[in-house]
């Protein structure tokens, strides 16, 4: 059984901790941590990570 736990953070990313894998577009395999943060608002410079910019622009869930 997979052992992956995703939390939604107030008003910021998606924090995804175990095991995952993420793969792009193409299939290819995106280098990444075994704790990550994904971004949900849209603005992040470093998509799919968050980068902050959640708190810039005011993004609220
Ligand atoms: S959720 Fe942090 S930059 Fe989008």
């Amino acid at each position: 059984m997979a052992n992956t736990k995703i939390n939604m953070l107030g008003n910021g990313p998606l924090k995804v901790e175990g095991d995952f894998s993420i793969t792009d577009p193409n299939g290819n395999a995106v280098d990444c941590k075994q704790t990550v943060f994904l971004c949900r608002c849209g603005e992040s410079k470093n998509k799919p990570f968050c980068d902050g910019a959640h708190k810039a622009s005011g993004f609220c869930d």
